[in-house]
């Protein structure tokens, strides 16, 4: 969901790609990404694209021909990853696990020593299951062995602990339209003063003309024409940042987790079990229940988005057909609509003749009844 102060935002005069207003605006967006990003890098900034073009910088800056590139394949997004670093000429060298569960810390260090890649990538916030990827003993990992450590960070930004400095990531990358509450259009990315040493005295030219991070600096931090941005995203997103800096960050992680320990209660007290089995392991941000046997996943949220006017989404590729995928993030992230969403979907289910085990709003008031 968009808040409305970006709403408003959206509506504002629209300046020229050089106009110096359109400069103060990227110079704020660049030091509001370091504060949502939790760190002290300088190079900050939004590139012209959505959340794949972050991806897509990220790799076509730092992986290279012959090069290997290590990827953490654990879900649908780590997929499209090493399809861009395959696309790169990389060398992508995989360590696999089953879609929704974690690695363990000593195989990633023993693949991670045994393969020595120049880059490592994973997704800290895996979309397709649910999955929080803890960053730090892959970062310590992969520093170990001196390479570099690409982070997407797409359904992490703004509404969960990214940590960038705390957690060693080298390249992280985002969106506007998920954590941050903003529409899709402009995708954060932050580079490391290692990473950009790395890619300063890379000797092949970054395949990628309008994604090389080092002209896009040009244009934000040189002010010369590079390709011409849109103000009006730029005004969305300064507005998506400074709510969270109004909010805080701590304060904003703080909604998410209670908001989705609240959804957690609730589908559990009806009998559902989550796809994530640790708590520990589950997005703060889009929460994966299991659908119950006997109930078809696709006539629940047909029946959800025609009658009730909900759209939630689904399971694919393993797990299609399995899981629901119910987004509580920036914006969305309420008490409000968990207790909403869970009773609609109690009676989605009781429509398929599911029997609740016990009661979801009692189970989620709990939660969120109690102190912070
Ligand atoms: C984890 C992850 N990475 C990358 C992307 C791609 O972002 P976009 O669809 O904004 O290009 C998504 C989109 O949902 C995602 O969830």
């Amino acid at each position: 969901m968009v808040a409305p102060r970006v709403y408003a935002a959206l509506s504002q005069p629209i300046v020229g790609h050089l106009d110096p207003y359109f400069f103060q605006i990227t110079e704020e967006v660049r030091a509001l990404l370091g504060y949502v990003f939790s760190t002290q890098n300088q190079f900050n900034m939004a590139l012209s694209g959505t959340g794949s073009s972050g991806m897509e910088a990220a790799v076509a800056n730092f992986a290279e021909p012959g090069q290997k590139f290590a990827l953490l394949a654990n879900g649908y997004f780590a997929e499209r990853i090493g399809e861009m670093a395959r696309r790169q000429g990389a060398d992508v060298v995989r360590l696999e696990q089953q879609w929704g569960r974690p690695f363990d810390p000593q195989n990633v260090r023993d693949f991670l020593r045994r393969e020595r890649p120049r880059i490592v990538a994973f997704v800290q916030a895996e979309t397709s299951t649910g999955l929080f990827n803890h960053a730090k003993h892959i970062c310590e990992a992969a520093h170990e062995v001196d390479a570099l450590v690409i982070a997407d960070c797409v359904t992490s930004l703004g509404g969960m602990p990214v940590l960038v400095d705390e957690n060693g990531i080298d390249i992280a990358y985002s969106c506007t339209q998920k954590g941050l509450g903003c529409p899709p259009g402009l995708a954060p990315v932050t580079v490391s003063e290692r990473a950009l040493e790395y890619r300063r005295a890379r000797t092949t030219p970054v395949p990628s003309w309008y994604l090389d991070l080092l002209l896009l600096d040009t244009y934000f931090e040189g002010r010369r024409y590079h390709h011409t941005a849109s103000a009006t995203m730029f005004y969305a997103l300064r507005e998506g940042l400074a709510i969270i800096a109004e909010e805080g960050l701590e304060a904003r992680w703080e909604r998410h987790r209670r908001n989705h320990l609240a959804f957690v209660a609730g589908v559990e007290a009806i009998g559902l079990e989550m796809l994530v089995t640790n708590p520990a392991d589950r997005l703060w941000t889009l929460n994966t229940p299991r659908i119950p046997a006997g109930v078809d996943e696709a006539k629940l949220r047909q029946y959800l988005l025609e009658q009730r006017g909900i759209e939630i989404a689904g399971g694919f590729g393993p797990l299609a057909g399995t899981v629901l995928r119910i987004g509580t993030m920036g914006y969305g992230s309420t008490a409000e609509n968990v207790l909403m969403i869970l009773h609609e979907l109690e009676s989605a289910l009781a429509q398929q003749g599911y029997r609740a085990a016990g009661n979801a709003q009692a189970a989620a008031e709990k939660v969120l009844a109690t102190p912070v």
